[in-house]
């Protein structure tokens, strides 16, 4: 690719994208939705963890695991450590709001894995969950080869911003999909709390199209695993 540019300044604006998508989801569930619970005779408050977990857990914690190459200014070494850190945290936070949904539908007898949604998210949780297997193995312990490392590096980068466009967009899915069923069961179309979601949604979209960016841009100090073009 031939445009160059600073990644920096990009991942400022993730890092406020971020901030407000997950105040605007939490606010939307705490508020509108009536809180978040793991045991409740209110199964609604279980469901509730689902979107709190699954944005801020496991796509914006995820976005800055990835775009932390190009956020900090710190030894190669010390980035791989807080990238794969952080992406097992979100994966982790991804498989308990997976788990809190199930728990939702188990209670209340609402049968699982029926949605487009649902399908797609299970399989980017796998193969996440394979991407950071391999990802460990490879770049951090016992680490392949130098040759290994450099022909995996590119694949690592595409099949990564792969998985995260499509989990940005299943997110956005999940939302509208939550919606509708808010809808069809008496919320205003053009009211507060359908406005709240929906700019939650299309602040996700924003926050995935700036890791993007930010991936595609220059990291603040070069070093012999950084890739300027894809
Ligand atoms: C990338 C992030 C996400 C992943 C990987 C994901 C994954 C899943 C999975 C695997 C299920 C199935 C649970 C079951 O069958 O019992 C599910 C259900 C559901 N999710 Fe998500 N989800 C994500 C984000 C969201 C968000 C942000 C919302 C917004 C409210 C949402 C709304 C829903 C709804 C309404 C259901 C129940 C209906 C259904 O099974 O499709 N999801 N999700």
């Amino acid at each position: 690719m031939a445009i160059e540019f600073r990644a920096l300044p990009l991942t400022f604006v993730a890092h406020v994208l971020a901030i407000a998508g997950a105040i605007m989801v939490l606010v939307w569930n705490l508020y509108y939705r009536g809180g978040l619970a793991w045991d409740s005779a209110n199964k609604n408050l279980i469901f509730n963890l689902h979107p709190v977990l699954m944005l801020i857990g496991f796509i914006i914690i995820g976005g800055e695991a990835i775009i932390s190459y190009k956020s900090l200014s710190l030894k190669k070494e010390v980035k791989k450590v807080i990238h794969l850190v952080l992406h097992a945290i979100a994966i982790i936070l991804g498989c308990v709001g997976i788990a809190a949904a199930f728990k939702n539908h188990n209670e209340s007898h609402i049968a699982n894995l029926y949605s487009l949604h649902s399908w797609l998210g299970i399989t980017i949780i796998s193969l996440y969950g394979i991407q950071w297997i391999y990802g460990f193995i490879v770049f951090f312990y016992p680490k392949g080869s130098p040759t290994l490392r450099s022909e995996s590096l590119p694949w690592h980068v595409l099949f990564g911003i792969f998985l995260y466009v499509l989990a940005v967009g299943n997110a956005a899915l999940g939302f509208l999909e939550k919606l509708t069923f808010l809808e069809s069961s008496g919320i205003a179309k053009y009211g507060p709390e359908a406005l709240l979601v929906n700019f939650t949604a299309v602040i996700t979209v924003l926050y995935g199209a700036f890791v993007m960016l930010s991936v595609l841009g220059q990291a603040p100090v070069e070093d012999d695993d950084s890739y300027t073009a894809i």
